[in-house]
């Protein structure tokens, strides 16, 4: 009988250097290190710092994951790496060094696309992905929605932010409120404590008009604006700002807009399955606003545990071993890291 590939997936397009192993859908290894405490204060990724980061961490973390999973490189019948897109240099880094274990353990090379790993990690937590589905993929970078018929070949773009990502609000509007960075996290849980419905902040590309030409796009930059805006007029009258309360405002504005557009999609194209993937997936509100929404009419939201929503080796992993059990065709040796890699193109 033939058994599931062993694959292990390398993960540097930000600060995560992250190195993952699995055999089918089966996760042996998730190991990361990550540079965001020494862009703390700088309150966003530092690219050169990312990736002088990566170079260090790169060995030790192969190794971690490979002593995690009890397997030797020789073991591994191929190995992914994140091709694009992301931060020019810190991909450089992955990509060489899977270049480099490729060529020295004779090991097929799979270069792809950092989004649809954000997709393909579900398979790890919850089984192979019914196709069609639909993603809602919301990271620091991105924010959009596809349909997904085949996760080893066809994806189609259906809307994307037309300015700030999803995560780049989160951060944008903790740093304002003096929380630290990454803001996801920090926002998450002082919106616990808060009153979602305080303060009616705006939700961006859902008026009538704004539903005709961008039914599936998101905006967040209003949104950003408008709690900058709330921030400061508390200030100026020199009264104390509800931390909490803003929090969980803005949050519930967010979540409110990308769980009735991606309920939206699932409907429009009679889907029943909708994936949810990126850093801002570890929403603990987005998961429920989604799954409530959805549970109305008969759709099922999957959303993978938070750990593997957020930037790691183990989602790149998963893609590649998805590909070797669809025979895809390994990556040229000389594949280029892509910064800017379309959110179409799931392998190089
Ligand atoms: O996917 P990811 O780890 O990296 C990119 O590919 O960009 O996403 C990082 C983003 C950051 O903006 C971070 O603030 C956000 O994900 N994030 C969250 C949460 N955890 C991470 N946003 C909202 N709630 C969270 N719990
Ligand atoms: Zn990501």
């Amino acid at each position: 009988m033939k058994t599931e590939p062993l694959v292990l997936g390398i993960e540097t397009s930000c600060d995560e250097t992250g190195v993952g192993i699995v055999r089918g859908h089966t996760l042996l290894a998730d190991a990361v290190a990550s540079s965001v405490d020494e862009h703390a204060r700088f309150g966003g990724v530092v690219p050169e710092v990312a990736s002088r980061a990566h170079l260090e961490a790169m060995v030790p973390t192969v190794q971690r994951a490979l002593d995690t999973a009890g397997v030797t490189l020789a073991d591994v019948d191929a190995i992914a790496v994140t091709a694009g897109p992301g931060l020019a240099g810190a991909l450089l880094v992955g990509v060489a060094a899977a270049k480099a274990y490729a060529l020295a353990a004779d090991k097929p090379l799979y270069g792809v696309n950092h989004l649809a790993a954000h997709v393909a990690v579900d398979t790890l937590e919850h089984g192979p992905l019914p196709e069609p589905a639909i993603a809602l993929l919301v990271s620091g970078g991105h924010s959009s929605l596809l349909r997904v018929d085949d996760l080893a070949g066809e994806v189609e773009p259906l809307g994307s932010t037309i300015d700030d990502a999803a995560g780049e609000a989160f951060d944008k509007v903790a740093r304002l409120l003096g929380l630290p960075f990454p803001g996801g996290p920090p926002i998450d849980r002082e919106a616990r404590a808060g009153d979602p419905a305080a303060i009616s902040f705006p939700r961006g590309l859902t008026g009538p008009r704004d539903l005709e030409r961008h039914r599936f796009d998101f905006s967040f930059s209003g949104l950003k604006t408008a709690v900058a805006r709330w921030v400061e007029a508390r200030q100026r009258a020199g009264e104390p700002v509800p931390v909490a309360d803003v929090a969980a405002s803005f949050q519930e504005a967010v979540c409110d807009v990308l769980a009735a557009k991606a309920v939206d999609a699932c409907r429009t194209h009679g889907v029943e399955t909708l994936v949810i993937g990126g850093g801002v997936a570890a929403n603990s509100r987005l998961r429920a606003v989604a799954e409530e929404r959805a549970a109305k009419y008969g759709i099922t939201v999957r959303v993978p545990r938070p750990k593997l929503c957020t930037d790691n080796g183990a989602m790149v992993a998963a893609l590649g071993s998805h590909l070797v059990a669809a025979d895809a065709r390994p990556s040229a040796l000389d594949l280029p890291a892509d910064s800017a890699m379309p959110l179409t193109v799931v392998t190089v």
